[in-house]
C-alpha cells in the first residue's frame, strides 16, 4: 500500500509534488481553511499516513486521531503555532517544520517595510499618481546610524542582522533561548526586552508564538518605546496587542508600524489600523515569495518522505512540545 499525504489547505509546490511521486507516495490536498466537520469525514474516508499543514484553522487531537494511519505532521513553513504540539507528542505523533526555508524572503520583507516607512514610500506613491509633485514635504529618513532592535534571532532574525548590515544600521537582539555565539557577529546581545525597546529605533519581532511571546508587544512595552521609533511585525499578530498598538500610534507614542501579519487573520474590514498613514500593511506574504514556497515545498516533502521511510531527520526540524 503506498503512503497517503494529505496537504490541508491547498497543493505543494510542483517541486513538492514531483519528491512525493519519485517515492510513490499519494499526494492529496484540500482547499484553504476547511472547515472542520468536513475534514474530520475526509480524513476517517482517507485515512493519510501524513498531513502537511499550509492554510488550516487549527491541526488539533480530534483532527491527528482522525485518520488511524498518522505517522506525522509537517508545517509548511516555520511558525507551528497552528498544530497543537502537546497534542500530537502525546499521541506520538512527530511534527515536522521547515525550518529557515523562508527565512530570507521575510527578512527581506522585514527590511522592505523598514525602507518603505523610512522612505514614507506609500504616501509618496500616492501622491504622485493623484497628479502631485512636491518635494517641500518630503520627509525622508535613512537607515543609517539607527538601531535596529531584533526581539528573536534565529533563522530570520539573522538574516535580518546580516541585511541589516550595508545599510549602516547597528543592530542589538533580544533572544533568552540561544547561546551567546548563536546570536552571530552582527548583532549586540541584550539580556533584557525593556533595553532593546528603549535602545532601538525600530523594533523587528521574529520570535515565535507561544504563550510568553503571546500580547508581549502591549501597552507597557510600546509605552517602553522611543517615541520615533517603528516597529516591524512579520512574525504573528498575536505578539503584539493590537489595540494597545491603535493606541500608541493614535497617542504619537511610537512613529510608525509595518505589518505583515495579524490577529485574526484575516484582518476586519474595519481594522482601526487602516486609519493611519504611517502604517503600510500586507496580506501575511512575507514568506510567501516563488522561491521560498518553492524551498518550503522541498524541505518539506523531503523530510516527511525520509520520516515515512524510517529514514533519519535531522533534529532541527523536528518540533519538540515547550
Ligand atoms: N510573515 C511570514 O510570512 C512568516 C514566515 C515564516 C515565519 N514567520 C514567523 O517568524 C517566526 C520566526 O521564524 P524563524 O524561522 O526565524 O524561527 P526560529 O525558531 O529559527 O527563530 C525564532 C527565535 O525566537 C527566539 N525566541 C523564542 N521565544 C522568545 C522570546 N520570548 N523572546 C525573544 N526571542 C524568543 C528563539 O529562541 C529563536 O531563536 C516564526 O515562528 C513565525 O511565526 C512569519
Amino acid at each position: 500500500m503506498p503512503f497517503t499525504v494529505l496537504s490541508l489547505g491547498g497543493p505543494v509546490a510542483p517541486e513538492g509534488e514531483e519528491i512525493l511521486r519519485a517515492a510513490g507516495i499519494v499526494s492529496l490536498s484540500t482547499g484553504p481553511y476547511p472547515g472542520k466537520t468536513e475534514l474530520l469525514t475526509l480524513l476517517a474516508e482517507i485515512q493519510p499516513d501524513a498531513l502537511v499543514v499550509r492554510l488550516i484553522e487549527r491541526v488539533d487531537a480530534e483532527v491527528m486521531m482522525a485518520s488511524p494511519k498518522l505517522k506525522a505532521v509537517a508545517k509548511h513553513g516555520a511558525g507551528t503555532n497552528d498544530i497543537d504540539i502537546a497534542a500530537a507528542a502525546a499521541l506520538g505523533i512527530p511534527v515536522l517544520a521547515a525550518v529557515g526555508a523562508n527565512a530570507h524572503s521575510v527578512a527581506e520583507h522585514a527590511l522592505t517595510l523598514m525602507l518603505a516607512l523610512a522612505k514614507d514610500l506609500r504616501a509618496q506613491d500616492a501622491f504622485v499618481r493623484g497628479g502631485g509633485w512636491e518635494k517641500k514635504a518630503y520627509r525622508g529618513h535613512e537607515l543609517r546610524g539607527r538601531t535596529l532592535g531584533i526581539v528573536g534571532i534565529g533563522a530570520i532574525g539573522s538574516v535580518v542582522a546580516r541585511l541589516a548590515v550595508p545599510f549602516g544600521l547597528k543592530t542589538i537582539a533580544y533572544d533568552p533561548y540561544i547561546s551567546d555565539a548563536a546570536f552571530g557577529p552582527h548583532a549586540e546581545k541584550v539580556t533584557e526586552l525593556d533595553t532593546l525597546l528603549s535602545r532601538a529605533d525600530i523594533v523587528s519581532l521574529h520570535c515565535p508564538l507561544t504563550e510568553e511571546t503571546r500580547g508581549m508587544i502591549g501597552a507597557r512595552a510600546l509605552a517602553a518605546m522611543k517615541r520615533d521609533a517603528v516597529l516591524i511585525n512579520t512574525a504573528r499578530g498575536e505578539v503584539v496587542d493590537e489595540p494597545s498598538l491603535v493606541e500608541a500610534l493614535r497617542s504619537g507614542g511610537i512613529a510608525a508600524a509595518g505589518l505583515d501579519v495579524f490577529a485574526p487573520e484575516p484582518p476586519a474590514a474595519a481594522n482601526p489600523l487602516w486609519s493611519f498613514p504611517n502604517v503600510i500593511v500586507s496580506p501575511h506574504v512575507g514568506g510567501v515569495t516563488e522561491e521560498a514556497r518553492r524551498e518550503l515545498s522541498v524541505m518539506t516533502c523531503r523530510n516527511l518522505v525520509a520520516l515515512l521511510e524510517g529514514r533519519k531527520v535531522d533534529a532541527r526540524f523536528l518540533v519538540r512540545p515547550a
